[in-house]
């Protein structure tokens, strides 16, 4: 999952320069970029210039000591492994080290092996640290983005808050399915919002950005010593989210070990910390999501049908925007009213052509896609109105040439080829009747009329 780290960067003090020689040639030799520092003056100086992911240096040194050098790695980054060296004489002062937070101590001479093998470890607590600090920010952008309001009021998007509200104000899991982009997000908090659990939090994961060990640890808790940086008992996000609702986000990107765990926590509805042995009672109402098709999974065996059918007690599919297109509009509306906001401006205006644009387009992105492209419009407009060359290249290409079969039957048409073709044949079943042929379809009289002028059919 997680790439390896390029390889780190290892900064040892020590003031002996054959220590120094040796381990840099055993450091370059296993992996990693070794820097070394003649006594501790250079090693603080060599901290605060290179920045290195580990820190080993010796205990016993003239003028600035290891454990000053702790403290000065400890200041400039609390996540900056220290493993310290020591004489035997100085074993006290490494243990009290050790309790100030150095990762580890190493007796002086040193078996070559051990030492790699603790650096090895090091390196990989300094990664997961780093992650960890990528998470609590994912997690911190989620709440800014908090305020989304479900907009849209086509059939299709309307059907599905009719039934985000009646499945809000009972306790029961829902599993919403959509492409990415489609508002699953904005519905998990939507049923949120509505339910008895309003006041409490509304926390939520994703459960394909992080390693197998490091999810299990963030929704289960762990207790302190399970594994290498567990410094304290600390608890899980399901326990976080008490009182509150749990967003449990691209659940089928989970594993089948943290699927069987998250079974157990859905049955029971309690969890056991990693590398604990007593279960915690939780109470959270559980929300996932997901955009893979979990029932194709199912028959690969990539997913656990058991887990499925205890998240799927209430199932919610969100509609792709090219199923809701009268829904664009509302939605660009809602947008660019929000960017004025932000702006503390007035909202701009788009062009017809560029609406017709937008229309037209199938956008495989969804509302996400629809968002990031009118965020960037804005900025690239100067005046008032948003015009077509401020649109994506992809959404604004010509598409107006007359409708020929071959091309439907070409390898891989489009989708915007599939429409028109689809709209031609239903105009035609309908006896060219445009009121009916747009009720079929689904969408405004207005839009069908501004789809045929653009496929150049004549009133
Ligand atoms: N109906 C909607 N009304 C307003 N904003 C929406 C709506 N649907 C989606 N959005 C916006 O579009 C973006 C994508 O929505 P969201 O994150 O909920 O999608 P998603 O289905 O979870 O996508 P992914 O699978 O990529 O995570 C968000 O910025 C969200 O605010
Ligand atoms: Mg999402």
């Amino acid at each position: 999952m997680t790439a390896p780290a390029v390889k780190p960067s290892v900064l040892v003090v020590d003031d002996e320069t054959g220590i120094l020689e040796t381990l840099r040639i055993l450091l370059k030799n296993e992996g990693f970029t070794p820097h070394v520092a003649l006594g501790g003056r250079q090693g603080l100086d060599q901290i605060a210039a290179l920045a290195p992911d580990i820190v080993i240096t010796d205990v016993r040194m003239p003028s600035v000591t290891g454990l000053e050098i702790l403290s000065a790695a400890r200041a400039k980054d609390p996540d900056l492994p220290v493993i310290l060296m020591t004489a035997q004489a100085d074993l006290r002062s490494a243990i009290q080290a050790v309790n100030e937070g150095a990762y580890y101590y190493i007796q002086k001479p040193f078996v070559n092996g051990d030492i790699v093998a603790i650096l090895r470890r090091a390196a990989e607590h300094r990664q997961l640290r780093v992650e960890n600090r990528s998470l609590r920010q994912e997690i911190s952008r989620r709440d800014r983005n908090s305020a989304s309001q479900p907009v849209g009021r086509s059939k299709a998007w309307l059907s599905v808050l009719r039934l985000a509200e009646t499945v809000a104000p009972t306790e029961s899991t829902v599993l919403i399915q959509g492409e990415s982009g489609t508002g699953k997000e904005v519905i998990a908090r939507y049923i949120h919002q509505l339910s008895a659990r309003a006041s409490g939090a509304f926390l939520s994961i994703n459960c394909g950005a992080l390693p197998e060990s490091l999810l299990e640890s963030e929704l289960f808790g762990h207790v302190k010593g399970s594994f290498t940086g567990a410094m304290k008992d600390k608890s899980g996000l399901f326990t976080a989210a008490g009182g509150g609702t749990f967003f449990l986000d691209e659940i089928g990107e989970t594993t089948p070990s943290t699927q069987v765990k998250l079974l157990r926590v859905l049955q029971q509805r309690e969890v056991i910390p990693v590398g604990g042995t007593e279960a915690v009672p939780i109470d959270t109402r559980l929300l996932a999501a997901t955009n893979r098709d979990l029932e194709e999974e199912m028959k690969r065996a990539a997913f656990r049908s058991d887990l499925f059918y205890r998240l799927n007690v209430f199932a919610l599919h969100l509609p792709p925007l090219r199923a809701r297109r009268d829904d664009i509009p509302l939605l660009i509306d809602a947008f660019l009213h929000r960017a004025a906001q932000q702006r503390q401006t007035e909202p701009k205006r788009l062009t017809e052509a560029a609406l017709d644009a937008m229309q037209s387009y199938a956008w495989p992105g969804n509302v996400r896609e629809l968002e990031n492209a009118l965020e960037r419009a804005v900025i690239l407009s100067e005046g008032e109105t948003i015009d077509i060359g401020t649109l994506p290249e992809r959404i604004t290409e010509r598409r107006a040439e007359p409708l020929v079969t071959s091309q439907v039957t070409a390898a891989n048409p489009t989708l915007d080829v599939i429409e028109r073709a689809y709209i031609m044949w239903v105009l035609q079943s309908e006896g060219g009747n445009k009121t009916r042929a747009a009720e079929v379809l689904g969408i405004d009289p207005s839009t069908l009329y501004r789809k045929l002028s653009r496929y150049g059919v004549a009133e």
